[in-house]
């Protein structure tokens, strides 16, 4: 457990959580790490079944007033996204937030969310032939993503600026690491071909989820719950259409060894977002954008320290390959 009282911690979930799920006696609460690399943990009441999540912000890197922010901007948004754009039942839905307190290393406590995540069926797919399924989830995903840009698109024209911002970010902290000056020197010249391609940017911003990653969406039956929002803000709707696009091309690839074995996925995702919007010449729109914003996805997943320095640098050449012949 992070730098939190575990006695402190106990108060707080009967207190403050379980009240709001099921009335009290509460019985013993048993507590799970989910993942190794992050303080993510499963509370368990047994006695009325209660399972909540709980995500600490505060780390070794991640000092509290900093991890404060980060939990504060996710808690409301999941808020705005489930009171705001109707995505708090039905179809198409992100947890619940249910609190927060920042004396407990910025937690986050959330509604545990149902089902599998997309890495799962990624898996199944990589493995056991059963594409059928994640064609299947993929189009659920897109459905997902559909409604949360459709009920949020503003009157505002998308400009590249956050998307050279981002990439000058993601260069800068990747040449610590695997990329090397003149592969930095050509992304760089490829991409600046792409910012003065207006007819690119010729869209309307949306809220955008901002980390469209395979363990941060749950599928149950026909029901797709999103989880951390952290980085939701205002975008090109291809944010997370591209980020998507590029985790299912990595996880193919790393899986694999096969560059093209995603292809057939991310054409079916983007074929059916253009088709759950009712308008199919976005899609003509979206793949004409999407080599950018893939390029991008791929880039940050180069930056993850697990992956070997050979697959990163695969990850990058992939990257630069998106830009030079994308336009
Ligand atoms: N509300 C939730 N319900 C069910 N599982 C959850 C919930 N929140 C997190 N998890 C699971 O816990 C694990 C860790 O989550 P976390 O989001 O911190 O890390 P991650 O998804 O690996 O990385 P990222 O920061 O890119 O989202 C993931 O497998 C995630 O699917
Ligand atoms: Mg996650």
């Amino acid at each position: 457990m992070p730098r939190c009282n575990t006695e402190a911690l106990h108060l707080y979930l009967i207190g403050e959580i379980f009240p709001q799920l099921a009335p009290p006696p509460y019985g013993p609460v048993a507590i799970r790490r989910l993942i190794r690399e992050k303080p993510v943990y499963l509370f368990h009441e047994r006695e009325h079944g209660i399972r909540v999540i709980g995500k600490f912000f505060e780390s070794d890197h991640i000092p509290r007033h900093e991890a404060w922010r980060y939990a504060k901007q996710s808690y409301a948004n999941l808020k705005h996204v489930r009171e705001d754009f109707g995505m708090n039942n039905g179809m198409y839905r992100v947890v619940a937030p249910l609190g927060l307190k920042r004396e407990l290393a910025a937690l986050l406590v959330t509604e545990l969310a149902p089902g599998k995540i997309l890495d799962y069926y990624i898996a199944r797919a990589c493995y056991n032939g059963q594409s059928e399924r994640l064609f299947e989830k993929l189009s659920y995903l897109a459905g997902f993503f559909a409604k949360l840009h459709r009920e949020s698109e503003t009157h505002r024209h998308v400009s590249s600026t956050l998307t050279q911002q981002y990439l000058d970010k993601v260069l800068n902290s990747l040449q610590h690491g695997p990329l090397q000056s003149s592969e930095g020197h050509a992304i760089r010249k490829y991409a600046a071909r792409w910012w003065v391609a207006n007819e690119i940017f010729n869209d309307r911003e949306v809220t955008v989820h901002g980390d469209a990653t395979p363990t941060n969406f749950f599928f149950d039956h026909q029901d797709v719950v999103g989880i951390d929002l952290e980085k939701m803000k205002q975008a090109d709707r291809c944010w997370d259409l591209g980020f998507l696009a590029a985790e299912l091309k990595h996880h193919f690839m790393w899986r694999l060894s096969d560059r093209w074995a995603a292809e057939p996925f991310i054409g079916h995702f983007l074929w059916a977002y253009a088709v759950t919007l009712g308008d199919i010449s976005f899609f003509q729109m979206i793949t004409r954008k999407l080599p950018l914003y893939m390029s991008l996805g791929l880039l940050r997943i180069a930056r993850n320290t697990w992956l070997d320095e050979p697959y990163r640098y695969l990850l990058i050449q992939e990257a630069r390959r998106c830009l030079k012949y994308g336009l």
